[in-house]
């Protein structure tokens, strides 16, 4: 492996399952008892606005009861220590990271307590129930909130600034994501192809796990920090 400078992470469901969120692709294919179709898609939202308000409604209330494990706080301390480059993008839509103290983050796939109005087009900081048809703070309007999630269908946050930093980076590492969707699941391929050295975390081999350099399965609480003091020794 070559000197590392700049590092990307990628993370998805599995970095919090330990925290007690409920990870998408469970046994029986559903997620929390619902078809993804019926619940994160635009076409849903368009045909019963009510269920999908609901749905997330309940999962932005969970987050009061979770909270981040030594994964998130190892990933946070890295970001904080590192001297390098380091952008660490989320797929999750939890607040995991940010409350662990991380910095350099970004949320591909946006997140629960974030309101995103459809009549002035503004995002806020939202934590309440949007069933409710509450007011968007920035335009006074009713009615016009959605969560600022990014549904199937539609594209995720700053590929741009995701695909710049995959080009520069020495080392990519991808933790706790079944490496079912696109654009994420393609992310080692691209770093691998500008010269990454490439690393997968995962409690099980992902779709793409044969796309690595190094794979290293079991749980994100007890991988993750090892790895972390791993890196950190080299500083
Ligand atoms: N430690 C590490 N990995 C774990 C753990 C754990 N404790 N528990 C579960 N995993 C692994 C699972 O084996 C699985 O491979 O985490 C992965 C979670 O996969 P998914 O549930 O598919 O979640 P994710 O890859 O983040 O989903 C991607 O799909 O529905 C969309 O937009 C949604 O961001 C989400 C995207």
């Amino acid at each position: 492996m070559n000197e590392i400078n700049n590092i990307v992470i990628l993370t998805g469901a599995g970095i919090s399952a330990e925290s007690g969120v409920a990870t998408f692709r469970g046994p029986d294919g559903l997620w929390e008892g619902h078809r993804v179709e019926d619940v994160a898609t635009p076409e849903a939202f368009a045909r019963n606005s009510d269920l999908v308000q609901k749905f997330y409604d309940e999962r932005r209330a969970k987050l009061q009861s979770v909270h981040p494990n030594a994964a998130h706080a190892a990933l946070a301390k890295l970001d904080e220590k590192w001297p390098g480059d380091l952008l660490l993008v989320t797929q999750n839509v939890d607040d995991l990271h940010d409350r662990a103290g991380a910095t350099r983050l970004l949320h591909m796939h946006g997140e629960l307590n974030s309101a995103w109005c459809l009549a002035c087009d503004g995002r806020s900081h939202f934590d309440g129930e949007m069933a409710l048809d509450p007011a968007c703070p920035k335009c006074d309007q009713f009615g016009y909130l959605r969560p600022d999630i990014v549904w199937f269908g539609e594209m995720p946050y700053e590929m741009e600034r995701i695909e710049l930093a995959l080009a520069q980076c020495d080392l990519f590492v991808s933790i706790g994501t079944s490496g079912a969707v696109y654009p994420a699941a393609g992310f080692v391929q691209s770093a691998r192809h500008y010269g990454a050295h490439t690393l997968e975390m995962n409690l099980d081999p992902s779709e793409g796990s044969l796309h690595f350099h190094e794979n290293r399965m079991g749980k994100a609480g007890e991988l993750v920090p090892t790895w972390v003091e791993e890196v950190l020794s080299h500083v």
